[in-house]
């Protein structure tokens, strides 16, 4: 697996202070996620969970159990996996494509 980061963002706010009240600075990988079918684009952070972003994008992703069991949040990576969002996190990529699937039963 090759890994590509996008670019990097150093996160003074995300930074701890060291014994001689220096900040030390973490570096966090950036990853630019696109909501289809409604084309919104956000940043997120590798690693965070997907139902976040999409809050932060103003994208809906319908939720029922939020445990993995029930499918309701199930979405479509632009390889064609399939997952859950309530139990997945953005991915180390460069960019990341979600396609939401609109059931309306949920
Ligand atoms: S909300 Fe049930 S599987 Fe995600």
């Amino acid at each position: 697996m090759s890994l590509v980061i996008s670019h990097w963002s150093f996160a003074k706010d995300k930074g701890q202070l060291t014994n001689d009240n220096s900040i030390k600075y973490v570096i966090l990988m950036i990853v630019r996620v696109r909501f289809l079918p409604d084309d919104v684009t956000v940043d997120a952070e590798v690693g965070e969970p997907l139902l976040d972003v999409a809050d932060r994008a103003g994208v809906f992703i319908p939720t029922g159990c939020l445990m993995g069991s029930c499918h309701a949040c199930t979405v479509e990576l632009e390889d064609g996996e399939i997952v859950r969002a309530c139990i997945s996190a953005v991915p180390p990529r460069e960019e990341l494509t979600i396609n939401l699937f609109s059931d309306p039963t949920w």
